[in-house]
This record gives C-alpha cells, structure tokens and sequence, in this order.
C-alpha cells in the first residue's frame, strides 16, 4: 500500500519536474512572464490539492528560481508544497498583507523551526537546545558592543544580525526592515521559536547534502575571529576533501552515510554532527565539545558562567574520539588530544591570565575606565588578545592547522603580550588615565531585550 502510493507520487512529480523543463526551454530567451506553466503536463496526485497547486502555478511565473529549488527538493519528490510550509492561520501576527492581493489564503513568509516541528521534531528539539539556537541571550549578556552601544543599528543589521539573527518584529503585516531578512543561527521568530533551519539547509533545496559540506559552516565560521573553515582547508582533512570530495558519495541517509565508504575524510558535519561510529547525529553542536575555546579563558562548557551547558565533558570528549576511531588508531587519536589539551593550557597560563592580571591592576588603579568596554586602546588590544589570536591558537590547535595554531595564533600572541606590557608599562610610570575615545558610531541601542525563561 505504501509502495504503491510511493510509486505514484513518484511518477506524478516527474512529470511535474518534466513540464518545468518544457516550460523552461521554451521560455529561454523570451519573456518568461509571457509563458506560463502548461497545466495540461501538469500530472496532479491527488495529494495536492488546487489550493496548494495554484501557489505553484502562479510561482513559477512570478519567482521561478524558488519553485525551481523546491521541485528539485526532497519536499517536491514527496509532496510537501509550498501550502505545508508557508500556510498562516488568517489571526497570524505576520500574515503577509501583500500577498491579499495575489491570493486569498493567508501565508506568511517566515517557516521557522516550530513550523518545521510538525515533520522534523527530533532536529528541532535537538536544535533548539543547542547553543546555536540560544546565541541571542548569550550576546545580550556578554557582548560589549550591544551592552555598550559601541556600534550601531546599521552595523548590527548588516553584521551581526546575519550570523547570529534578530528578534524579527512585525508591523502591519510587513517585517519590520530593522529586524528582517536574516536567517541567523538565534533568530526569534515571531511565534516566539528559535533559529532558522535555513541557517545551513538553503530555500528551497533544504538540502541534507549542501549541509554536509563544510561551506554550509564556513558562511559564519570565518574570519579573524573564529577561522574554522580557513583552518579546515589548511588541514589535512580539507587538502583531501578538496581533492577528492567530489567523488565522494554525500546523499546517503542518514544514519548509513558511512566513513571510509562514502567519504575519506571528515568535514564539519562529520565531526560535530553527523551520525558516525555508532554516535548518534544531533542538531545540538553544543554536543562533542569538552572545552569552550571561544571564551576569554578557556574553561569546560558546564563552567562557562553566562550559560553553563547541560554536558558532562568527558562524555562529549568520548563522543568525539569515537568519530576519529572511525579512521585512526587509539593511539593517533590520543596524541592529537594531549597535543590540543596542552595548548588550551599553554594558551589560559601562559597569555591570557598573566595578561589579564596587569590590565585588572589598572582599573583597580583607575588608570582605565571602568565606565565602557572598547573606548580606549588598551581595550582594543585585550579583547583581539583572547578573541582574535587566542581563539585562533586554540582553534587550530583542536582542528589540526598548525599555521593557525603557529603564525596567526601563538606568535600573534607573543608580540600583542609586547604591545600590552608597553602601555601598561607607561600609564604606571606616567599615572595619568589612559586616553578615553569617542567611539564613532557607537550610537547602538543598549536596551536588553526579555527573554523566555525556558
Ligand atoms: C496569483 C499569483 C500568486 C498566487 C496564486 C500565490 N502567490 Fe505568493 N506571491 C505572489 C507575488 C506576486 C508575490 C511577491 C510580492 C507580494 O507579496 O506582493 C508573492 C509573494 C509570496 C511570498 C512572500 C510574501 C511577502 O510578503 O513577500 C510567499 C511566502 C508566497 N508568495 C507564498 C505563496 C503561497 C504559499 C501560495 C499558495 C497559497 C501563493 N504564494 C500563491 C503571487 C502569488
Ligand atoms: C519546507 C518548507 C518550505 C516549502 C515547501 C516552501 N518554502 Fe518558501 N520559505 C521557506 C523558508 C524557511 C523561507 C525563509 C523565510 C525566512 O526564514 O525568513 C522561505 C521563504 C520564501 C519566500 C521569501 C524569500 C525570498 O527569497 O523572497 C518566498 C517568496 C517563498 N518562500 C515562496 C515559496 C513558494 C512559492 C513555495 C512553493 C514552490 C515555497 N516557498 C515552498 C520554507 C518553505
Ligand atoms: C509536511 C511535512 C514537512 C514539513 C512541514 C517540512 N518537512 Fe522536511 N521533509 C519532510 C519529509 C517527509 C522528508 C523526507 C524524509 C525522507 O526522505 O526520509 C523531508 C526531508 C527533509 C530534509 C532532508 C533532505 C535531503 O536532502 O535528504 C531536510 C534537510 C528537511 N526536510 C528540512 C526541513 C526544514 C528545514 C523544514 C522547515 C523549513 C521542513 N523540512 C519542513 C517533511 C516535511
Ligand atoms: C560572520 C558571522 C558573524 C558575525 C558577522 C558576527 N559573529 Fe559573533 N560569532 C560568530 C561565530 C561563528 C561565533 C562562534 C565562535 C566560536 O565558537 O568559534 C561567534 C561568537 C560570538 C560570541 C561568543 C559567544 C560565546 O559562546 O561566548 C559573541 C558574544 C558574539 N559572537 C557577538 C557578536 C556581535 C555582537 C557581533 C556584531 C557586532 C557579531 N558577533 C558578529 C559569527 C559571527
Ligand atoms: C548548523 C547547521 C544546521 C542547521 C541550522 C540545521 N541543520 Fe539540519 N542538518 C544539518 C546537517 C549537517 C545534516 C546532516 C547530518 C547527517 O549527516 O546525518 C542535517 C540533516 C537534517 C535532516 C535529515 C536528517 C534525517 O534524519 O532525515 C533533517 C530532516 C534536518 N536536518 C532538519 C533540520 C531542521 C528542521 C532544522 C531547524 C530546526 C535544521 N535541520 C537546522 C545541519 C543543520
Ligand atoms: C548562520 C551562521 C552559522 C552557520 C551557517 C553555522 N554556525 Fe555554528 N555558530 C554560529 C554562531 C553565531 C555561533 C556562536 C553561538 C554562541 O556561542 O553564542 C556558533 C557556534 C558554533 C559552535 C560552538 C557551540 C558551543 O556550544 O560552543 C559549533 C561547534 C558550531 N557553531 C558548529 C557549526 C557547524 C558544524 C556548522 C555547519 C554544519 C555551523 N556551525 C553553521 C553561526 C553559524
Ligand atoms: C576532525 C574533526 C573536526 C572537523 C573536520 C572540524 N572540527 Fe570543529 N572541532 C573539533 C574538535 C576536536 C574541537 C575541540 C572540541 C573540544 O572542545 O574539545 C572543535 C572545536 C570547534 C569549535 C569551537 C567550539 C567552542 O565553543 O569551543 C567550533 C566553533 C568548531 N569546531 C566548528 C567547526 C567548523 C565550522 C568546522 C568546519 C569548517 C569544523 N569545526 C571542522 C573537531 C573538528
Ligand atoms: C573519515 C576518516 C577520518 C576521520 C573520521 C578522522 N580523520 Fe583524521 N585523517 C584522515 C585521513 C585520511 C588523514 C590523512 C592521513 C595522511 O596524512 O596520510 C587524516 C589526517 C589526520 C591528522 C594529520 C594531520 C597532519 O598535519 O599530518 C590528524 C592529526 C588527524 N587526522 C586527527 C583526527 C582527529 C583528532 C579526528 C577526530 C576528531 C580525525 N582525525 C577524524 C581521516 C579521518
């Protein structure tokens, strides 16, 4: 019975998937509002119903790269349309008003992870708990720059916003332009849930294939600051992705997408995600970590104070050597580790603790304002100790790129030590306070948002 029903929908969506075609080549060249979909070539199952057929048909007129995305998804080959995801109820908050006037049914824009619940609960639970998903709260209680009002909206909306989300506000039926578009690791959707799921699966392909490729993670894990993907392309395990990744077989399903026979090398996924060696797949990359490298001083992830997470460290570091069990010897994989384990602690001993020291000294002395965070030089050369060089020494350590461990990382770190000891050096002697700046754009709002309690 299954079968059977699989089979017919099967061969509906390819003539479907054929018609767009047909439509396509004759449109070529011409003006593709002049050539509607052939409807007659347009096999409907009875699964889809007209309403949900009309938003197609429309569609692939007004905006034919989305309806070409969703037919080449997975979603297409079973019948999910665009009704099943984008259908609002009529006394939703963000029913677009625009849309009235192309068609009576009440949609809106926004598919947040709750809508996506309804099919994928387990990835949206697992989601939602992970540190990805909470990443707004975590900012309003640790970031200098929102709490601070060092930079402003523009630069908020244009940065920040398109890594880590917004709060997405409606207004008349129209998002607010301050708050959207952005699809942000922590956006806060209007029904109040958390992310969004096309952060990693772009509309309308959602494809598991595009997120298993570490450019899925490299879109926000780049730069100065957290260069996760230039070190993956420096690391062996990126040279021969690569190389070879292209032969690779990444469309397995989940759970059977094996190393060793569909890949040769792990990419993100693999590491912090994926299903391998009989540890479970989860959608909370907050799982398999046993340090959180990206904070001032390096401490456990449960001892992290602004959002301490529910992890044992030694469980999760057990779950990641099991990953590399998959392609190394205990003894490789040991190595790596100790190796890793030694630079977090070279990285708290020997730079940022003696470092952090003479800088406390002189706020205790008043010779630094404690008033902002970011306003004088001394600051500036702090935070890119532990956030830029620090964070990249630790990172390239633990990913396997001794160029960012080295050159970009500890040696960044000797000479930013020299640039610090100096000016500490000189407001001692002078005792006079450091030169306090007026920040330009520093205009940011510093009101800090509720959030649930959940
Ligand atoms: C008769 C044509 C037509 C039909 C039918 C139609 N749409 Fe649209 N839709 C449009 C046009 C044109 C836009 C772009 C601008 C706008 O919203 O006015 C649009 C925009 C959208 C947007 C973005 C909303 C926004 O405010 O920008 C979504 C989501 C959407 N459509 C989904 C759907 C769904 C789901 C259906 C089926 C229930 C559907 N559309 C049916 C023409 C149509
Ligand atoms: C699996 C769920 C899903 C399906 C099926 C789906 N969409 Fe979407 N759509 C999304 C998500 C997620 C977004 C991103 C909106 C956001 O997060 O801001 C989106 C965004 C949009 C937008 C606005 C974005 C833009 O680039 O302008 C339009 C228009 C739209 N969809 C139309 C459609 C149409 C037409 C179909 C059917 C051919 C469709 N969608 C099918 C989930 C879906
Ligand atoms: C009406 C139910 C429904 C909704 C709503 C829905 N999906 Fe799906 N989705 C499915 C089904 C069914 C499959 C196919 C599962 C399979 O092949 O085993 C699927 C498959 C997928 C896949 C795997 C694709 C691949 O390449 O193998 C991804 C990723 C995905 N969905 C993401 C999403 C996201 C993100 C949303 C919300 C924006 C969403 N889905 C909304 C039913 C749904
Ligand atoms: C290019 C994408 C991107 C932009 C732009 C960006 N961030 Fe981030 N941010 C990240 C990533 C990725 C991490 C995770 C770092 C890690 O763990 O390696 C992060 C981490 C953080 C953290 C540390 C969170 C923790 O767990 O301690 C804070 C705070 C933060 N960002 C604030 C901001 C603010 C404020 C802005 C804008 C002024 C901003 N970020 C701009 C991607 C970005
Ligand atoms: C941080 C990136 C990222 C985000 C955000 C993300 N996913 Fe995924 N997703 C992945 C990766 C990577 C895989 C492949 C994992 C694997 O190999 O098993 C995947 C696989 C999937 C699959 C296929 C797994 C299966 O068992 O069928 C579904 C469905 C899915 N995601 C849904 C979602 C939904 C729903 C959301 C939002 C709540 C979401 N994803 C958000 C990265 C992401
Ligand atoms: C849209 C931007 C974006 C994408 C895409 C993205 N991330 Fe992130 N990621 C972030 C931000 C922002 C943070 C920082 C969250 C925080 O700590 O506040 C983060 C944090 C993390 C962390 C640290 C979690 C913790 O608990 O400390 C890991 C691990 C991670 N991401 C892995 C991934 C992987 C793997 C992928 C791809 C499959 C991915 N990310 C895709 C933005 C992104
Ligand atoms: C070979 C496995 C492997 C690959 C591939 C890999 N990582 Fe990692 N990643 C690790 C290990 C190991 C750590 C350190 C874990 C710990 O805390 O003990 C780590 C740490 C991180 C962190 C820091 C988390 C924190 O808050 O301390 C982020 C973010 C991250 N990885 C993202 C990525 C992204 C994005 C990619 C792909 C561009 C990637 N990783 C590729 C193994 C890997
Ligand atoms: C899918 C298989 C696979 C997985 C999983 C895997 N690796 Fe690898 N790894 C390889 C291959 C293949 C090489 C290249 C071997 C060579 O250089 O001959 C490699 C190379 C390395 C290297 C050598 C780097 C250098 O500069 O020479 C280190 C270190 C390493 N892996 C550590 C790890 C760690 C730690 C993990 C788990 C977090 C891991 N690998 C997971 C396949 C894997």
């Amino acid at each position: 019975m299954k079968a059977m029903n699989q089979k017919k929908l099967l061969a509906g969506v390819f003539l479907l998937v054929v018609a767009m075609f047909v439509c396509y080549a004759y449109g070529a060249g011409s003006d593709a509002k002049a050539k509607p979909l052939r409807l007659k070539e347009f096999k409907v199952d009875r699964k889809v119903s007209a309403e949900a057929r009309e938003c197609i048909d429309c569609h692939a007129v007004e905006s034919r790269g989305i309806v070409a995305d969703w037919a080449d998804s997975r979603h297409a080959h079973i019948n999910v349309t665009c009704l099943d995801c984008h259908a609002a109820g009529a006394a939703d908050a963000d029913v677009s008003k625009a849309h009235f006037e192309h068609d009576k049914t009440p949609v809106s824009t926004i598919v947040s992870p709750k809508d996506c619940s309804r099919c994928h609960p387990s990835e949206a639970a697992e989601y939602n708990r992970s540190k990805h998903a909470q990443t707004l709260e975590l900012i309003w209680k640790i970031d200098p720059w929102m709490n601070d009002g060092m930079n402003n909206a523009t630069e908020r909306v244009t940065g920040c916003q398109h890594c880590h989300g917004s709060i997405v506000k409606v207004k008349d039926g129209a998002y607010d332009p301050g708050t959207w578009p952005n699809v942000g690791v922590g956006r806060i959707n209007p029904d109040g849930s958390k992310g969004s799921c096309s952060s990693c699966h772009t509309r309308h392909k959602f494809s598991v294939v595009e997120a298993r490729k570490p450019e899925a993670c490299g879109q926000c894990h780049l730069g100065p600051d957290h260069p996760q993907i230039e070190i993956y392309h420096e690391s062996k395990h990126g040279a021969i992705y690569a190389a070879e990744g292209d032969e690779w077989k990444w469309d397995s399903a989940p759970g059977t997408w094996t190393a060793g026979v569909d890949y040769r090398t792990p990419t993100c996924s693999v590491c912090h995600m994926s299903e391998v060696n009989g540890v479970a797949a989860s959608h909370d990359v907050t799982e398999r970590l046993a340090w959180e490298t990206q904070a001032p001083l390096t401490v456990r992830p449960s001892e992290f104070k602004p959002m301490p997470a529910k992890t044992d460290w030694k469980v999760e570091r057990k779950k990641m050597e099991t990953v590399c069990l998959a392609c190394h010897s205990p003894a490789w994989t040991k190595g790596h580790f100790d190796h890793f384990d030694a630079a977090v602690e070279n990285y708290n001993e020997t730079y940022y603790k003696p470092m952090k020291k003479v800088v406390d000294e002189l706020y205790e002395k008043k010779l630094l304002s404690k008033d902002k965070n970011l306003d004088e030089k001394l600051e500036y050369d702090m935070y890119e100790l532990w956030h830029h060089e620090g964070r990249r020494a630790r990172f390239g350590a633990a990913m396997m790129a001794p160029d960012y461990a080295w050159w970009h990382g500890f040696y960044e770190l000797k000479k930013r030590c020299i640039e610090i000891e100096e000016q500490v050096e000189e407001l001692l002697e002078s005792g006079k306070p450091a030169r306090v700046h007026q920040i330009k754009g520093a205009t940011g709002d510093t009101t800090k948002p509720k959030f649930d309690k959940k």
